[in-house]
């Protein structure tokens, strides 16, 4: 998407094969591949406790793998830690600023660390400072910052070395939507300049929105892999939802269809009406390909049924996760259909510890989820 100096696109910055870390007997990475490409972002997906932060820590030197191999910008993670963390930034899962220096002194004590001259350090800070509006309260002590300046300092800090590859650990989580918004706005700009970002999230809108590639982690493994298009196509495709002229044809068609034995129509749902005040007599058809949706508007017409709206839905993210994982994406266990009309990622409970129940059967059946 962003044509470099030297035309760099296609290689790899991040190339990590066959990475293993145990603690203990739990095995939080367990044997993951990836590749993220110059100048892109991947976007890595998985509930609480899927290895994020370990690949995160890894692929930053601060944690060293059991096994299998990983490289940035060209440099081993075991061999040429040192020529790596020149290359990289990182923005934690936790803040990571001194409470007790200011927003300035914070960005300028890193500026150092990184070997820029005073002056260099001063205008680099100063300029972050303005780039985050952060600039008003920049002499003020980071502890008096809210959660939200906080995670702008953060991300100011990783990025004052200019890093070609930047880790942002779940960069907006807890922020509000303007600020989620504002720190999507920074990690464009960063991409624009060349930048190659890998980005753990539990959002999908996130994802959605900054992502050129998804992996979608589980239990330390890689489970699915592609554009955010793909992996929605593969998780069963559009939803055909047709409403009938007359709300009692919506018995008769769903009969119909599964009696033709369209493949996919075992999926065939009226969509709950009675008492939602929604909806009421929807057929939902699962399509898996054009001749499908066709063949099924054909029959519906030689039966002469009477059609009075009809429309494809796309599977939301949340649905993609959801199918993948048997997980929503804040890491709590799969709702049944009753429920799950719930189809929003919201607060992360037990975030961080690990903790996570297990997945229950894959389904693919569309539920109606909001979205
Ligand atoms: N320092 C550690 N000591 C022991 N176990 C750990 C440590 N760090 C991570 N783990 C375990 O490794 C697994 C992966 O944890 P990790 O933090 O990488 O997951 P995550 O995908 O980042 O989760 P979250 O979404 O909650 O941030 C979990 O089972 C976790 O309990
Ligand atoms: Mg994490």
């Amino acid at each position: 998407m962003t044509t470099r100096p030297t035309d760099t696109s296609g290689t790899a910055a991040v190339e990590v094969r066959g990475l293993v870390k145990h603690y203990g007997t739990t095995r939080a990475l367990d044997g993951v591949d990836l590749d993220v490409r110059q100048g892109t972002v991947l976007g890595v997906l998985g509930p609480n406790g899927a290895g994020k932060t370990t690949l995160v820590r890894v692929l930053s030197t601060l944690v060293r793998p059991d096994a299998g191999t990983a490289r940035v910008a060209g440099y081993d993670v075991l061999t040429q830690p040192r020529q790596l963390r020149r290359v990289i930034g990182l923005t934690g899962q936790y803040a990571s600023v001194d409470e007790k220096l200011s927003g300035r002194e914070n960005l300028y004590m890193i500026g150092r660390l990184l070997d820029l001259s005073r002056k260099e350090a001063r205008a680099r800070a100063d300029e972050l400072l303005e780039r985050f509006s952060l600039t008003e309260a920049a002499r003020r002590p980071a502890m008096q910052y809210s959660g939200g300046m906080r995670r702008r300092l953060d991300l100011a800090a990783s990025m004052i070395g200019r890093p070609a590859v930047l880790y942002l650990d779940e960069p907006t989580t807890g922020l509000d939507p303007r600020t989620r918004n504002e720190v999507w706005d920074e990690v464009r700009s960063m991409v624009a300049d060349g930048a190659t970002v890998l980005l753990t999230t539990q959002y999908m809108e996130e994802a959605e929105q900054l992502a050129d590639e998804l992996t979608v982690v589980d239990r330390g493994r890689v489970i699915a892999t592609g554009e955010v298009a793909e992996l929605k196509a593969r998780v069963g495709g559009r939803t055909l939802r047709i409403r009938p002229a007359d709300p009692r044809d919506a018995a008769a068609m769903t009969a119909a269809l599964a009696e033709a034995g369209l493949s996919g129509a075992a999926g065939v749902t009226e969509a709950p009406g009675e008492g939602t005040g929604r909806d009421e007599g929807v057929v939902s058809v699962p399509v898996l390909s054009d001749e499908q949706l066709t063949a099924v508007v054909g029959l519906l017409a030689a039966r002469g049924f009477a059609i009075a709206g009809i429309g494809t839905h796309l599977p939301s993210l949340d649905e993609v996760f959801l199918a993948i994982t048997g997980q929503k994406a804040d890491g709590s266990a799969k709702a049944g259909p009753a429920s799950a009309g719930d189809g929003t990622a919201n607060g992360r409970p037990g975030s961080g510890n690990g903790e996570r129940t297990p997945g229950t059967a894959q389904e693919t059946e569309d539920v109606e989820v909001s979205v």
